[in-house]
């Protein structure tokens, strides 16, 4: 279905992100026949370009960025068609009525500010935008990460974006939340008798979060050496992650109460600070070693320095003070350069109460349900059988597999494809809020502070592995092992 005619301005439309990810995912929407005929992407930014130099930014993006089977030339023009360029800048007033120019013709549309800049700019673009009377009822403006540094600066940030919109108007991404796993999450979850009555301490022994990159820093080392894995994927999709595995169900699908029940969540983590921070967490960064056959460098050598402290891996095990989840751990885990690129959340149930099985019937297995984000989207419930054939009763966990591309024979649409229709639509449901991003940085800054209180060791592991032993550690203490050790 179309969505409704809309402006989609990109603060930062000829950057990284907009070749990558938000001009692709455009495109695909455009392909559907989603985008009505007016639709129109205005990219910004401070150096001035010709419509027909931005009409060719699009072209490479798309021809980078889409896969061959999806490059049709006429759906190509037609999108770059759609396409408009503004210079304007953030702290200055240069191009702004030229922009307000370009939007008044669409007055009555649905009208979008993208922030796919440093967060700097996101209170003098607020600014400039309210200052230049372009904020309508139908405005909505999204904001990228990484959304501060801290608790204090996601506040200042916070602060002066609600300066001028209102809440219901703000979009913060965080495009795991788009994924198409993680909205099947809730699915299982909500639309399933079989899970809920055991998604609980009864019946759960822990829960395991791994996002786990095989890329290391490329040439973002700038921006991520003053980030971190901790505040670069933690703070935020990590910790949606969690939200939905472990929030109650929520009264409707509507955004305010699904947002509620994960704000509780955030709420109810036990504090991890200088006196536990040891027990709890375990950062490091790469060495150089090998991943995929290849040779790889360091973190260091990456970044071209001799020293940095910023972690490239992080590994906590984390609790969730409440009824539902007392005394269950959450193992969560991410890093840069690991052994490949995976994603999933593990949920390992407890063993059964009392076997009746002999000896030789082999171990009965724990339960597991696997949900996958990358690389395949899918889900996969772990179940104990009886091998087949003549051999008497013995035992065998076998996976009962569900995976998405095979099931449906498409794959999946890039999480920000749907994100940025919810945005046109209005609907704020997969959006964090402001409550939530200051409830997981109150959880995130005693870490950091711990960290620095402590001079907590700063653990190395080899490019390619899965981090270092420390993180092994982590999880063996509590007689457990890591989902791919099992
Ligand atoms: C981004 C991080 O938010 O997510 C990157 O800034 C990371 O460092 C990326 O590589 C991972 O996203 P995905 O969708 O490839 O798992």
């Amino acid at each position: 279905i179309q969505v409704s005619p809309f402006d989609l301005v990109v603060f930062g439309g000829a950057g990284d992100l907009a070749a990558r990810k938000l001009l692709p995912a455009l495109y695909h929407r455009d392909l559907a026949g989603q985008l009505p005929d007016v639709a129109r992407i205005i990219g910004v930014s401070r150096r001035p370009l010709s419509r027909e130099a931005y009409a060719d930014f699009v072209r490479k993006a798309l021809d980078e960025f889409v896969k061959p089977a999806d490059k049709k030339p006429e759906a190509v023009e037609r999108f770059v068609a759609r396409t408009w360029f503004c210079a304007a800048d953030a702290e200055g007033e240069g191009g702004w009525a030229e922009l307000a120019g370009m939007l008044a013709s669409g007055a009555d549309h649905v009208r979008a500010f993208y922030f796919a800049v440093s967060p700097d700019l996101f209170a003098p673009l607020s600014q400039r935008i309210k200052q230049f009377g372009l904020v309508t009822p139908q405005t909505r403006v999204v904001l990228e990460k990484p959304l501060g540094k801290n608790g204090e600066s996601a506040n200042a940030v916070n602060s002066a974006v609600a300066a001028v919109f209102d809440e219901s108007q703000v979009f913060r991404i965080d495009h795991y939340l788009g994924k198409e796993t993680v909205q099947n999450l809730m699915a299982l979850r909500f639309a399933n008798r079989l899970f809920e009555p055991l998604w609980n301490a009864t019946h759960i022994d822990h829960v395991q979060i791994t996002v786990a990159e095989d890329i290391g820093v490329g040439d973002r080392g700038g921006y991520y050496d003053t980030s971190g894995a901790m505040r670069d994927m933690l703070q935020n999709h990590i910790m949606q992650l969690l939200c939905l595995t472990a929030m109650e169900p929520p009264d409707s699908f509507q955004a305010d109460a699904v947002r509620d029940e994960k704000l509780k969540v955030l709420k109810a983590l036990k504090p991890i600070d200088e006196r536990n921070a040891e027990q709890m967490t375990v950062r490091a960064q790469y060495r150089g070693g090998s991943v995929g056959g290849q040779a790889v460098k360091g973190y260091l050598e990456d970044l071209g320095r001799e020293i940095s402290t910023t972690e490239t891996f992080v590994a906590i095990r984390a609790e969730i003070a409440n009824w539902r989840w007392a005394g269950v751990p959450f193992y969560l885990r991410t890093g840069k350069r690991l052994t490949r690129r995976t994603s999933e959340i593990v949920v390992n149930f407890r063993p059964i109460s009392h076997n009746i099985f002999d000896s030789s019937a082999g171990r009965v297995s724990q339960n597991r349900l696997i949900l996958r984000l990358q690389p395949d989207e899918g889900v996969t419930l772990e179940v104990t059988i009886k091998d087949p054939g003549p051999g008497g009763m013995r035992l065998r966990r076998i996976p009962l597999d569900m995976s998405f591309a095979e099931t449906f024979g498409v794959s999946n649409p890039d999480a920000y494809e749907r994100l940025l229709m919810d945005v046109i639509r209005g609907n704020q449901t997969l959006f964090m809020r402001a409550d939530e991003v200051n409830a997981a940085w109150k959880w995130v800054d005693p870490i950091h502070a711990a960290w620095a209180h402590n001079d907590q060791r700063m653990h190395t592991y080899a490019a390619g592995t899965w981090g270092p032993s420390a993180a092994v550690a982590l999880i063996e203490r509590d007689g457990r092992t890591w989902f791919e050790d099992a």
